[in-house]
């Protein structure tokens, strides 16, 4: 049952790294009955749950649902951001069973970036001025138009392509007169540092935010994106907005509903070489507490939690939408003050494994109270440790990479003190043996009384850890002491 004292048996959807740090979390709850998870291929939560019997298929959930009646599932827990838009939380809801995860009409703040942008708008939240394209042709014409007032030569050309109706005609007579001209071709090559971002408006597996730094470069987005549809439906529509200069912070909270519970500050690393230099990645790397909010000082992350967490929270309650489970903001510290990013609906990753392991409350409780409208009563404390969380990618990650490759020194990395390794790309090859299936491969989290002693752990275990290809940034958490 949900309530009261008893054991709870819980049903965990997802099969990555945040799903292993939530199982492993979850196993050291006193009140866990049983773990069952829907990914038992990740060789960590096979270890810890008990596989479903019921094929799993997110647009068909009535197998879940009876999954769930006849295993007295009081708790499901969803990972991942996919199976919350298409509705998983609403179809697995029941008397006596909390979800954990918000509803498809709350997890629109991640899976439809065009709505999100137009909900903060009108509640005033600070972010990137944008404009929101359904036209390809429109999108070109106002990334372009960005730069002609500087580039004479290509405004001469825009101007004559104008009376050509035909939008694929128009490109051709672009590119025709682009590869004629090596003036015309070296003003899409040259490097502009203020070029709008551009997003596919759906979710697109965290691939679908382009950071143009050539006019070349933004308009082959906006032709992947919109006309390949290389990120399917989800590119029928784009956001263009302002590129915004600063730190970026992750804030994640727990939300009831009503209350919010702003969850320890963590720093991401995006991109994929020392330095942040290199393509953006789903993250490579987790402080905690981390960057400029880890430093004691709260009145930065008050202000966000005024300025942009709690207003859209009501804005979503007066159009009559509860968000219960993780609200993850991404947020931008500019000279101007913070401003959102973008909103994810459920717990990052890797931020996640960092803050299961600092956690010290019951995961499972706060599940639940997150579930329940009941937050203002949980408890929620942390351990005073720093932690820092290393990811161990494919080679050629983010691009393409091998799969299958085997992975060894695990046993070893895993008995360094203050160490837990998570497997997030990983699975059996048929002789048992662990091998690598994604691009993201392990996630190594070291604790310590000091940021330098958490970072030695996890920089010890990492190097314990061996597979063709092994790629890892070695400057995860050394600034921070
Ligand atoms: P997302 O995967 O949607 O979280 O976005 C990927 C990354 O793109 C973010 O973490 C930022 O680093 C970057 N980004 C997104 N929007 C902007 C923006 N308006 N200005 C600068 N960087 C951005
Ligand atoms: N680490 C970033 C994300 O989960 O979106």
């Amino acid at each position: 049952m949900s309530s009261g004292g008893g054991p709870v048996n819980v049903l965990l959807i997802g099969g990555g790294g945040r799903e292993h740090a939530l199982a492993w979390r979850l196993k050291q709850s006193p009140r866990l009955g049983r773990l069952f998870v829907t990914d038992p291929q990740n060789p960590g939560l096979a270890e810890l749950g008990t596989p479903v019997d019921v094929p799993v298929d997110f647009r068909q959930p009535f197998r879940l649902q009876r999954f769930c009646d006849k295993n007295s599932i009081g708790l499901v827990v969803i990972g991942p951001e996919d199976p919350l838009a298409l509705g998983l939380a609403d179809a697995l809801a029941a008397p006596g069973r909390v979800v954990f995860g918000p509803s498809a009409a709350a997890a629109r703040l991640e899976a439809d970036k065009a709505w999100c942008k137009q909900l903060i708008r009108n509640a005033s939240v600070p972010t990137a001025e944008s404009r929101i394209f359904t036209d390809p042709e429109a999108a070109r014409f106002y990334v372009e138009s960005r730069v002609l007032a500087d580039e004479p030569a290509l405004s001469k050309l825009v101007e004559a392509s104008r009376t050509i109706r035909d939008s694929s005609d128009r490109r051709r007579f672009m590119s025709q007169q682009i590869a004629a001209d090596p003036a015309l071709a070296a003003v899409y090559a040259k490097r502009h540092d203020d070029l709008p971002v551009i997003k596919a408006s759906g979710l697109a597996k965290g691939k679908g935010v382009v950071l143009p730094s050539t006019l070349g470069e933004a308009l082959d987005a906006i032709e992947r994106i919109m006309v390949k549809l290389e990120f399917d439906e989800a590119g029928r529509t784009v956001v263009i907005e302002e590129r915004l200069e600063g730190s970026e912070v992750s804030v994640l909270c727990l939300v009831d509903g009503r209350n919010i519970y702003v969850l320890e500050p963590c720093q991401d690393h995006k991109r994929l070489g020392d330095g942040d230099t290199g393509p953006n990645t789903g993250g490579m790397g987790v402080i905690c507490p981390g960057g400029i909010m880890g430093q004691g000082d709260d009145s930065l992350l008050n202000q966000i939690q005024a300025e942009i967490i709690v207003p859209t929270v009501d804005a979503m309650r007066r159009e009559g939408i509860e968000f219960r489970g993780v609200l993850y903001a991404g947020v931008m510290l500019t000279p101007a003050g913070p401003k959102l990013l973008e909103f994810n609906v459920r717990f990052g990753d890797p931020e996640c494994q960092a803050l299961m392991v600092r956690l010290e409350s019951d995961i499972l409780d706060l599940m639940l109270a997150t579930g329940t409208r009941t937050l203002d009563e949980a408890d929620m404390r942390w351990s005073t440790d720093r932690v820092c969380c290393i990811v161990l990618a494919s080679g050629g990650y983010p691009g393409r990479y091998k799969t299958g490759v085997p992975i060894g020194g695990l046993d070893a990395a895993g008995k360094v003190p203050g160490v837990v390794v998570f497997h997030a790309g990983t699975k059996r090859d048929n002789e048992g043996r662990v091998v690598t299936s994604g691009g993201r491969v392990l996630n190594v989290v070291g604790r310590g009384v000091s940021m330098a002693e958490a970072r030695r752990a996890a920089y010890q275990a990492a190097d314990l850890i061996n597979f063709e290809g092994k790629t890892l940034r070695r400057d995860i958490g050394a600034a921070a002491g």
